[in-house]
């Protein structure tokens, strides 16, 4: 059998500036034709991590493959990446047209061709008409578009694209998700997506890389990091959660707040203090009597698909609760939640040992 080579590699890719380490042995293994995305807060090494991937940074140490071929010392325009970044870089003083023949006019493409494949890339990215057109004259959703048409006609295998849509407003920024997703799905290359923006992440990713300063927390597929997250902070990161401090009596049995939980975690000592994380969405309110936890209701917003609630249990952790249901402001409600429901996370558990944990105890 041919093994199949990973479209991106990085192995033990580190990176300092001056002394300071921004990247702590980076590992990724990026297949072909996925959708990847590298999440996390400013600052975590995001656009760093592209730029070595790019071949426009260079690691401090490790290495770097494309396609199966060590390119850690091979220069950016001779590796088959092509970037889209964040302001998009593009020539003001070039028409629509020449903007996304730059790639192939530096090579020396003649011309037929060059108008052949601009052609296409215009339906591709839906501007067609818009070739003699100034870059000024465009929104920010067809920019972005050029910008990536420019980046496609290289033919590139791996097009990487960092915060490509934080300069459009929501509306067009929920469309652009879906366009990008589909041209990403109908061209079958390998994209590197950055942002910070988890719901983002969540919809647009095969696979998400969680970053915090420097080092992946936990990669996943978007269901595995919502529903599982490894620590704290991915849980905070990912959408809103509740999280409270616990402890493990058994397998499967948790105990918070006073009183014990069915959950479906094990392979944690018991005794061991840890947290569980409940989402909003997965706290049912019941009548004081039939609740798990009695709470007291502080605020109630209305969200419009939900109203959010904050109450406050016994031992006065905050609980937001996202429901359909009307509640009195000062009112006591009760609190249930299933056993799958409860995420139970250990502290400063190890990727590896989170995901063992979880296959061996899952199902
Ligand atoms: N050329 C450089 N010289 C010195 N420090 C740098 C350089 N480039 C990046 N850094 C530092 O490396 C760290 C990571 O930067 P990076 O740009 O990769 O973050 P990011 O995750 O892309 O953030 P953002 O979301 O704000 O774009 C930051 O602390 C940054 O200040
Ligand atoms: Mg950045």
């Amino acid at each position: 059998m041919v093994k199949q080579n990973y479209s991106v590699e990085l192995h033990g890719v580190t990176k300092s500036f001056d002394n300071t380490q921004v990247l702590k042995s980076i590992d990724m293994e990026l297949e072909k034709g996925k959708f990847y995305t590298l999440l996390g807060p400013s600052g975590c090494g995001k656009t760093t991590i592209l730029r070595i991937i790019a071949g426009f940074t260079k690691a401090s140490s490790g290495q770097v493959l494309i396609d199966g071929t060590e390119v850690t010392r091979v220069a950016a325009n001779q590796r088959k990446v092509n970037t889209v970044f964040q302001d998009y870089a593009l020539f003001p003083h070039m028409n629509i047209f020449d903007n996304i023949a730059f790639g192939l006019s530096v090579k020396g493409v003649d011309k037929a061709t060059i108008k052949e494949k601009v052609s296409e890339m215009l339906r591709l990215v839906r501007l067609e008409g818009f070739e003699e057109r100034y870059i000024d004259a465009l929104s920010g959703g067809q920019k972005q578009r050029v910008a990536i048409a420019r980046a496609l006609i290289n033919e590139p295998d791996v097009l990487l694209l960092d915060e490509p849509l934080s300069a459009l407003d929501l509306k067009l920024r929920t469309d652009m998700q879906y366009e990008l997703r589909e041209l990403q799905r109908r061209l079958g290359i390998t994209f590197v997506f950055v942002t910070h923006d988890q719901e983002e992440a969540l919809a647009m990713s095969d696979w998400i890389y969680v970053l915090n300063n420097g080092e992946i927390v936990q990669s996943g597929t978007p269901v595995d990091i919502y529903d599982e997250p490894i620590n704290r902070y991915v849980a905070d990161f990912i959408g809103e959660s509740n999280i409270v401090d616990a402890k493990m009596i058994e397998d499967y049995r948790v105990e918070f707040v006073g009183h014990t939980f069915d959950c479906e975690d094990g392979g944690i000592l018991s005794g061991e203090a840890v947290e569980v994380v409940i989402r909003p969405e997965d706290v049912e309110i019941t009548s004081p009597e039939a609740g798990q936890l009695i709470a007291k209701v502080d605020t109630q917003l209305f969200r419009g698909v939900f109203n959010e609630v904050i109450a406050y249990d016994e031992d006065n952790n905050e609980w937001m609760i996202h429901t359909t249901k009307k509640v009195e402001t000062g009112s006591r409600i009760g609190l249930r939640f299933g056993p799958s429901d409860i995420h139970v996370m250990r502290f400063n558990e190890s990727e590896e040992d989170f995901d063992a944990r979880l296959e061996q105890y899952e199902d």
